[in-house]
């Protein structure tokens, strides 16, 4: 009996040895890979095999913590009603939970209403899976599909706390219209102090956000069939560079197409572009969308080679697309890749899910921006495991370029201020249910 499990033994030890030597030999962190290189030679190698020293992962208190038991006395039904575009919708849900939960209140299915904007009706149940998400819920927070008979037909009465800013307290502000009408509709502040929360309530809304929501099964299904339409591997790019963005940014571009300069015109209004020192003030702060162009420029200074499989993960309305696809050649988007008729009826939110979907299953993640979607995806990639996300600094594009830095220069700046975000993992997930972690 011992001989015999000796040499299994020693087998595994010879078979750990060589697999130990050949991740050394092969890891892009090993010494061989650190000679340095000539800026652009073509045997640099891109972004993703610089050495993170810096990594989120879902915080402790949120997979492990012991869930308070949930109060056996409801306070009242809450119903979280989201507006805007999907990701937003989403965040708003999320934060709806943590509040319902705070207050020891029974959640009701949320609402999500149609936005003028995508011009659409999906509702809550035409995006996600309700089963899936009361399922996921149990122990965090109590959710009901059916209101009890009493205020079954009743409307909710409405508590808006979107416009609500600063320091706000939703047992001081809502608690009480909650114990009086028992059951109301809320849409969370913009800004909260969910710092303040306790855990169990914390833990619901993280749980709410990035452990419950699936997409339903005809949208998964649809989804899945564009991810593997996509060329692999590929890095999934959510550009934003639509005439009511650049609007609403108020930035000016040099350079831009007639038509382009006549979109960004017609969705202008009455916000008008800074001038002057302002213009230039506002640039640096990095309030400026990159343009395509940019993009294109800034991929390259991260060495990421111009024959990428890039799938765009964004609208039909980007102008300037040109200024991308001159440079980087192999770019598909959802409408090159599906043409059926139950793809050109989908409207703007079922959309979206498609690029969240590809997006938190691409090899890799690049967005030019910040918003609701690229909060979304850099934490659901967190949770995976999947850390090869970055935000293209606009602030340091702005910067460089206003003190004048150009060709090479400007690549080495670039790629310097972006290695360092991706070496200490800014910006690749949020501190709302994420801790970082040294590695
Ligand atoms: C919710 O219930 C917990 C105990 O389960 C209690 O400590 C807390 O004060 C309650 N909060 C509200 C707002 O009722
Ligand atoms: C919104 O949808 C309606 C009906 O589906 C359509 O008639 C209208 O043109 C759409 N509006 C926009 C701005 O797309
Ligand atoms: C794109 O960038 C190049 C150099 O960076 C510039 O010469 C060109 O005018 C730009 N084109 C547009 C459309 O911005």
């Amino acid at each position: 009996m011992v001989a015999l499990s000796v040499k299994p033994l020693f087998t595994i030890l010879v078979v750990s040895l060589a697999l130990l030597l050949a991740i050394i030999l092969l890891s892009p962190s090993s010494p061989f890979s650190q000679i340095s290189l000539p800026f652009n030679s073509p045997l640099k190698s891109d972004i993703w095999t610089v050495r993170r020293i810096v990594e989120w992962r879902p915080c402790k208190w949120w997979l492990q913590g012991d869930l308070t038991a949930l109060p056996v006395e409801t306070n009242g039904y809450i119903r979280v009603d989201c507006y805007g575009g999907l990701n937003q919708m989403r965040r708003d849900l999320c934060d709806g939970v943590g509040i319902a939960r705070l207050l020891n209140a029974t959640l009701v299915l949320p609402k999500f209403e149609v936005a003028a904007y995508w011009n659409e009706s999906s509702g809550f149940a035409d995006v996600f899976d309700v089963e899936y998400f009361i399922r996921q819920m149990n122990g965090f927070v109590k959710v009901v599909k059916e209101l009890p008979s009493e205020i079954a037909s009743k409307e909710p009465f409405r508590v808006d706390c979107s416009k609500r800013r600063g320091q706000f307290d939703y047992i001081e502000s809502v608690l009480p219209s909650l114990l009086e009408h028992n059951y109301i509709s809320i849409t969370p502040a913009m800004s909260q102090r969910r710092d303040r929360y306790p855990l169990y309530a914390k833990a619901a809304l993280c749980q709410a956000c990035y452990s419950a929501l699936r997409l339903t099964r005809s949208l998964k299904k649809k989804a899945s069939e564009l991810l593997e339409a996509i060329p692999k591997p590929f890095l999934s790019l959510h550009l934003r560079f639509e005439p009511d963005m650049v609007a609403y940014s108020r930035c000016e571009y040099s350079a831009l197409s007639s038509a382009s300069i006549n979109a960004i015109e017609a969705a202008r209004g009455d916000r008008k572009p800074w001038t002057g020192e302002l213009a230039r003030i506002w640039r640096k702060r990095g309030r400026c969308p990159l343009t395509p162009n940019e993009t294109a420029l800034i991929l390259q200074a991260l060495s990421i080679p111009t024959n990428t499989n890039i799938y765009l993960a964004a609208g039909d309305g980007l102008m300037e697309l040109e200024g991308l696809t001159s440079v980087y050649t192999n770019v598909v988007t959802k409408s090159s890749l599906l043409t059926g008729e139950d793809f050109t009826s989908m409207h703007g939110n079922t959309k979206a899910a498609l690029d969240y979907h590809v997006s938190i299953n691409s090899d890799s993640y690049v967005a030019t921006y910040f918003g609701n979607m690229d909060k979304m995806v850099a934490a659901m990639r967190a949770l995976k495991g999947l850390y090869k996300t970055l935000f293209l600094s606009r602030r340091a594009f702005a910067e460089f370029t206003s003190q004048g830095f150009r060709g090479k220069d400007l690549m080495q700046a670039l790629w310097k201020a972006h290695r360092d975000d991706y070496v200490l993992g800014r910006g690749s997930a949020l501190p709302d249910c994420f801790c970082e972690f040294t590695l």
